[in-house]
């Protein structure tokens, strides 16, 4: 029987949104990331990563019966210090908490594929047309899109592989913006499944602005 631990970075700055921690922003009244946790019914271990020191505080203000951990500099420092927490799962689930929706059957789906592969993501086809534009705003090309995929949070994978990963990071000095992308460098399999459009990311204030404007779904 798999054994699934529940990942949550959540101890970015918010730079992009003027120093707001995004996870504690609040919707219909509840913090996103609480909203967030609905979509994981089902699983006992969860260990959100929060800004240090911020873990009492954050316990009290969410409510939620979680582990909390100090975060670290980078995004990838925060997965590996909750990863260490965690309950000696065989299997994870890492979600960004700044992703309020993501909703119970992309969940399901990221999870289905990652017990049949070993590491699962969530993507969209890309298909607006891509531009590479220049430090003045001018567009000196456009990038042929086949083939390209925005991929978003939950993403799962074998607890083991992610160890490994972690390991071989700290070794070759590796950056990277999503666990995919380690188990990528290690040579891993990682599927694709459909994302939804309604998964986003509050990452700017104008996104903020959005989301708020269409409510709860
Ligand atoms: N995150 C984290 N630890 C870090 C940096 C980011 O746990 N050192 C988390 C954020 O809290 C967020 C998720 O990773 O839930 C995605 O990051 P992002 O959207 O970039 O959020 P922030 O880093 O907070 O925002 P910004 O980059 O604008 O500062
Ligand atoms: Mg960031």
């Amino acid at each position: 029987m798999p054994r699934w631990s529940l990942l949550i970075p959540a101890a970015g700055s918010g730079s992009r949104m003027g120093g707001k921690k995004k996870p504690l922003l609040r919707i219909d009244g509840k913090p996103l990331l609480v909203h967030a946790l609905a979509a994981f019914r089902g699983i006992a271990d969860i260990v959100i990563a929060v800004p240090p020191g911020e873990g009492l505080r954050w316990k009290r203000q969410l409510g939620i019966d979680a582990t909390f951990v100090d975060g670290g500099a980078r995004r990838q420092d925060s997965v590996e210090r909750a990863l260490v927490a965690a309950e000696e799962p065989t299997h994870v689930l890492v979600h960004d908490a700044a992703r309020p929706f993501p909703g119970k059957e992309l969940v399901k789906r990221v999870m289905e594929a990652t017990l049949k592969v070993g590491a699962a993501i969530p993507g969209l086809a890309v298909t607006d047309t891509l531009k590479r534009v220049d430090a003045l705003g001018l567009v000196t090309g456009t990038v042929p899109r086949g083939g390209l995929w925005q991929v978003q949070t939950p993403q799962g994978a074998r607890a083991d592989w992610l160890r490994e990963a972690f390991a071989r990071a700290a070794r070759e000095e590796w950056d990277v913006t999503d666990e995919a992308m380690l188990l990528e460098k290690c040579g891993r399999p990682v599927a694709v499944v459909d994302g939804d459009p309604r998964n986003v990311k509050v990452t700017t204030a104008a996104d903020w602005k959005l989301l708020k404007g269409r409510g709860r779904r």
